[in-house]
């Protein structure tokens, strides 16, 4: 996908929506290149590639930087970038101020979690032409209140609460809908109840879309195993050993070899 529209395109041709998390230059130049339909410039950014133990950590200048660079490597694939923790809480000013540096920073369409309290940020940003994508369940920024990262949405209560603010997420404007950690049947429920898409992680196979962190899908780290993560290859492995297998050509002296040097 090029544009936000296409998203609407693809719920209504009943094409399911593949989505991956990118942060860098040079994996957007390889997504760039891929059939993946659109790229999220997420917030766990601060997770895989700075090391921090939540998004909480993801501030404002972080999101832009990565926006840029993923950008800079995708430049025709449709990019959506988190607003990260509480930039969008403060006042108006402030959240509007905040997307609109995510858009400048190259982001077609900004997410973020959550609804009570910002619905007229929604309103507004959705009125000034910047597409929204909400995101329910587990918000990882509110990982404090949950006490860790739980799958949301089990209960009565709980999941009647979910299925109403996508309702109210879609008829404040965005064009889609995170749902992640959440019972598959409440997806199912969601999902049919709105003329948008949603797009799961941890859902289930009933949203519009789905969406991984490429590292996770990737096997970078194989000690991360939620239950909703398949991995499509074993990356620690393979980066581990041409690693070694280098270290071990240079420790024998067999590398550079006559071919790799200059007359
Ligand atoms: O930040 C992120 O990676 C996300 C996805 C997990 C949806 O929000």
């Amino acid at each position: 996908m090029k544009n936000i529209p296409e998203f609407q395109k693809a719920f209504e041709n009943k094409a399911k929506i593949a989505m991956l998390t990118c942060y860098d230059y040079w994996t957007a130049k390889l997504l760039a290149e891929s059939n993946i339909d659109a790229l999220l410039v997420g917030d766990s950014v601060a997770m895989v590639m700075h090391g921090h133990s939540s998004p909480v950590a993801a501030t404002l200048d972080m999101m832009c930087l990565h926006t840029e660079a993923v950008r800079r490597g995708a430049p025709n694939k449709a990019i959506v970038a988190d607003l990260p923790f509480m930039t969008f809480r403060k006042d108006l000013v402030t959240g509007l101020t905040a997307a609109e540096a995510l858009v400048r920073a190259g982001a077609n369409a900004i997410k973020l979690e959550g609804l009570k309290g910002h619905e007229e940020l929604v309103e507004r940003l959705v009125d000034s032409g910047v597409p929204v994508m909400g995101h329910l369940g587990l918000t990882p920024q509110s990982v404090n209140a949950f006490g860790g990262f739980k799958v949301q949405g089990r209960g009565h209560r709980q999941s009647e609460e979910i299925l109403d603010q996508a309702k109210s997420l879609e008829s404040l404007g965005c064009f889609s809908v995170v749902l992640e950690c959440v019972p598959s049947s409440l997806t199912t429920v969601i999902q049919k109840s709105l003329n948008i898409p949603t797009i799961g992680i941890g859902a289930g196979p009933d949203s519009a879309g789905q969406i991984l962190v490429l590292q996770d899908l990737l096997g970078v780290d194989r000690s991360f195993q939620p239950k909703f993560l398949r991995y499509f290859a074993n990356l620690e492995q393979d980066v581990t050993s041409a690693i070694n297998t280098y270290c071990q050509s240079v420790q024998q002296g067999v590398f550079p070899s006559p071919k790799e040097c200059y007359e």
